[in-house]
């Protein structure tokens, strides 16, 4: 998989198939310099989200590399605590500030509950928010919009109430984790799936299973969950904080065979829920 490679979402636009991930990678220095990183070694999509802590220094990365921002694919995302339209206007509007950017490519609404609500049901509060997001979209202040975490239940209502269709929902995803059921239902309704920790936050680097199948291709463990993301038609979005590892998940043009993907979606890690 190079750069040079695209998702298309259902607006048109395009989406460079890997993204780097920035959740848990601390604003200031450390941020700054895994972005700097990721772009000099070839990623053109990072993502970020208003509840990491990190846009101003994710911004500052991207404005300083000196790449044309129309060749960047940036990604934010509305707190998932924010559940009414005023305060997804303004939510909105304080990404915009803190990112320092004219535009980004693409919004999400973080969760479709707050963190120390999983679970709950606000459909009703989701469908008010989802209009403040067409305005976003509307204003161009973002190329795209779209939903993050969110069940086959949550989109149906989004899907049920909006003019404008979610373009991604950004799941977690990763080998032993394969969500099929969301993941299928987005690709029915032309959603794009981005996946989040494609490592398991790490776990799956532990692997003597994966680490074996890994060596037959002559990878790592996390190239081959990043291309096993890849191969179920899903962006993944892997996160290091260390350059050697940057260069190494970008660089995964390779196939796994249909049996070794039919055997990894066999694993489990049970864990059925869609956020897990
Ligand atoms: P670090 O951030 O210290 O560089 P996920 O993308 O699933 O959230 O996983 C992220 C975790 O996996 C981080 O702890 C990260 O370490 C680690 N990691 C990312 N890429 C690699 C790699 N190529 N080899 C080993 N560990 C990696």
């Amino acid at each position: 998989m190079k750069t040079t490679d695209f998702f298309k979402l259902a607006n048109g636009v395009t989406v460079p198939a890997i993204g780097f991930g920035t959740w848990q990678i601390p604003s200031g220095d450390i941020a700054y310099n895994s972005v700097k990183e990721a772009l000099k070694a070839g990623y053109r999509h990072i993502d970020t989200a208003q509840a990491y802590g990190n846009e101003a220094s994710v911004g500052q990365a991207i404005r300083d590399s000196g790449i044309d921002r129309s060749e960047i694919f940036v990604t934010s995302k509305l707190p998932a605590e924010i559940k009414s339209f005023r305060a997804a206007q303004i939510g909105a509007g304080m990404t915009m500030k803190k990112i320092g950017l004219d535009y980004i490519d693409l919004y999400l609404i973080h969760a479709p509950w707050p963190w120390d609500k999983i679970g709950a049901d606000y459909t009703k509060e989701n469908i008010e928010v989802w209009k403040a997001m067409e305005e976003f979209y509307e204003s161009g202040k973002t190329r795209s919009i779209g939903i993050s975490n969110f069940s086959v239940k949550d989109t149906d209502a989004i899907l049920e109430n909006s003019r404008i269709r979610p373009m991604v929902n950004q799941i977690k995803l990763h080998i032993g984790h394969p969500q099929k059921e969301i993941t299928e239902h987005c690709r029915r309704n032309g959603i794009l799936v981005e996946g989040y920790s494609p490592l398991a936050t790490g776990r799956l680097l532990e692997s003597k299973e994966l680490a074996a199948m890994a060596e037959k291709y002559s990878k790592s463990v996390a190239q081959l969950s990043i291309r096993y993301v890849l191969q179920k038609g899903a962006l993944p979005l892997p996160k290091s904080t260390h350059p050697e590892y940057i260069r190494q998940n970008i660089d995964v043009n390779f196939e796994i065979t249909p049996d070794e993907m039919s055997y990894l979606d066999t694993l489990s890690a049970a864990q059925p829920r869609p956020w897990e």
